[in-house]
């Protein structure tokens, strides 16, 4: 693994236009193809997976307890080929639940973190690494890089929460009457320089669902799904999306569900 640090995603990021420059229509079509190659095939993202790991198996919190015996939904412990099976049901919490909604309750339930804590410094936030959930989720994530999505439908709760996101998905709402779908059906389309992927084809979800979460490089940080949800509630005009809500979970359940078969290829680096 590079030894990486902020600064330095940054500096390479300033020089990347100055090394060779790419043609409009490719820098265009991947904006972030040659910080890529320059990486050599590592991702920042690595350093959240190596915390993520150390959180996993510390005792932590009021109950000094690790999180190794959380059921993520292959049994209690199992991480390898997790993510690529969630959204899913669990009897436990009688609720379907993605994986940060998961993690959320393995946290409370194993090692006594009160929810609204662990939801007040739910996004990381610069160096300060504020956001222990992502480092987990990056640890999660990346022990089903390389499996197929194949996310199960066997409930009625799962059947739900699938119909309750695609009808949000459609939904249009807010100042300017917007849904997912209005930015999101229709393929080359993009907004300035940001190609928008047709989420409503099987290509287009699994070219997104499997590439999130990401390391940021505009941002220098590590981003979930939720996040990435949210930050198309904002592009939406809607009213923050509740971490963990229903409405979060049923809209991934969806995305999820849409690029089963997909091999997982997060967490990914994005712009
Ligand atoms: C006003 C337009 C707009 C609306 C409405 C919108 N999005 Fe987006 N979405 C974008 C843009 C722009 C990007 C690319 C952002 C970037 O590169 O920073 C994006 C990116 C995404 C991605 C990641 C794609 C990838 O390959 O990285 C997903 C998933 C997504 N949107 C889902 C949704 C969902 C679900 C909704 C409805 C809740 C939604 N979007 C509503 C504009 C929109």
């Amino acid at each position: 693994m590079v030894y990486f640090s902020k600064r330095c995603a940054m500096a390479i990021l300033l020089a990347w236009g100055a090394v060779a420059p790419l043609s409009a229509a490719e820098a265009v079509a991947d904006p972030l193809s040659q910080y890529r190659e320059m990486l050599g095939g590592d991702n920042p993202a690595d350093l959240w997976v190596s915390r993520g790991e150390a959180l996993w198996t510390e005792p932590r919190g009021p109950r000094k307890a690790t999180l190794v015996q959380c059921d993520l939904g292959l049994g209690a412990g199992v991480v390898k080929g997790a993510y690529a099976r969630l959204p899913r049901y669990f009897s436990e919490t009688g609720a379907v639940e993605d994986l940060e909604s998961r993690l959320v309750s393995c946290m409370v339930q194993f090692q006594g973190f009160k929810r609204e804590e662990i939801l007040a410094s739910r996004f990381g936030d610069g160096e300060r690494h504020s956001s222990d959930l992502e480092a987990l989720v990056a640890y999660v994530v990346t022990a089903s890089k390389g499996e197929r999505m194949a996310v199960p439908q066997n409930t009625s709760q799962e059947k739900r929460a699938y119909s309750m996101g695609k009808a949000i998905f459609f939904y249009r709402a807010g100042t300017h009457d917007f849904s997912c779908a209005t930015c999101h059906s229709a393929d080359n389309k993009r907004i300035r320089l940001q190609a928008l992927p047709n989420l409503t084809t099987p290509t287009g979800a699994q070219a997104a669902y499997t590439t999130w979460p990401a390391y940021r490089v505009s941002q220098g940080e590590f981003r979930t799904m939720e996040w990435r949800l949210n930050d198309c509630f904002r592009q939406q005009r809607l009213p923050d999306l509740k971490y963990g809500s229903p409405a979060a979970i049923a809209l991934t359940e969806y995305l999820a569900r849409n690029a089963n078969g997909a091999v997982l290829a997060a967490p990914a680096i994005k712009r």
